[in-house]
């Protein structure tokens, strides 16, 4: 069953997902060679603490440890801080989830630590084409094929593979939601998108094979073929006037003038 939201349960997910980008961008203020994920966690923690808002990941389905998902490199999502050392070169994705007066907001955001590879760029760039490609459908009265199509076509087109085992969803009232938000489909396809849906758009994209596996943590997921991945996401609410981007990013120098972050 898809929640729709009310206009103030819409203003309370906006406020908890500008917390979100706020400790985005201050965990990314802190990433630099040296410093360990577990570090970056704590980082995360005493920010979402000090502005009256609580993890949604710590404790999720009873097991998940940490107050924030940090997954470097070839790791796609759901990494569980601890003594990994960044350095440079290395690919960061940050993916927070905070409880606020209530409401939920999702967000995640992959960070180039110093000098990356020409490779990496392109994957990041074509990551966050994707994101946007797929909030441009976010329309009344499209589906949500029509995201999947959006985000598949520009991933593929630049001969990256989209991670099909793990998907977007809804969300604001719970973490995870119906619909699924597929990286994949047909357009016209799906449940249609009407006002007051709330869903987070996720493309996990990754240099080589499609394919996953799960860590013996029971969360971290990688690459099976070891290769690069990235993860950007956004909240996205379906209004009459278009898409609503719920965690917009602050605090992020943009490096593409003509992408959407
Ligand atoms: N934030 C993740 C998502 O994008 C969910 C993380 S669940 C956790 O859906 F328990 F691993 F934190
Ligand atoms: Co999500």
């Amino acid at each position: 069953m898809i929640i729709r939201k009310g206009p103030e349960e819409i203003e309370r997910i906006a406020r908890a997902g500008d917390l979100v980008a706020a400790t985005i961008a201050h965990v990314g203020d802190h990433i630099r060679p040296g410093i360990t994920t577990l570090e970056l966690d704590d980082i995360a923690g005493a920010f979402v603490t000090a502005h009256g808002g609580v993890s949604a990941s710590k404790g999720y389905h009873g097991t998940y440890p940490a107050e924030i998902c940090i997954s470097p490199n070839s790791m796609i999502v759901h990494g569980i801080p601890g003594p990994y050392v960044v350095k440079n070169g290395d690919l960061i994705t940050i993916d927070v989830g905070v409880v606020l007066e209530g409401a939920i907001g999702d967000s995640a955001y992959t960070f180039g630590v110093g000098e990356i590879d020409p490779v990496a760029r392109h994957l990041l760039d074509t990551c966050l084409e994707a994101l946007a490609a797929g909030i441009a459908q976010a329309q009344p009265g499209n589906r949500i094929g029509d995201i999947s199509f959006a985000v598949q076509s520009v991933v593929e087109e630049a001969g990256f593979s989209v991670v099909r085992s793990l998907v977007g969803h809804g969300v604001g009232r719970h973490y995870h939601e119906d619909p699924h938000v597929p990286n994949f489909g047909q357009p016209g396809r799906g449940p249609k998108l009407t006002e007051g849906m709330t869903i987070a758009i996720e493309p996990m994209i990754t240099v080589g094979s499609p394919d996953v596996y799960l860590h013996d943590d029971g969360w971290s997921i990688s690459t099976e073929d070891g290769s690069l991945a990235a993860h950007y996401e956004h909240t996205v609410a379906i209004t009459g006037a278009g898409p609503r981007i719920l965690t917009p990013r602050v605090g992020i120098a943009v490096e593409s003038a003509s992408l959407l972050q």
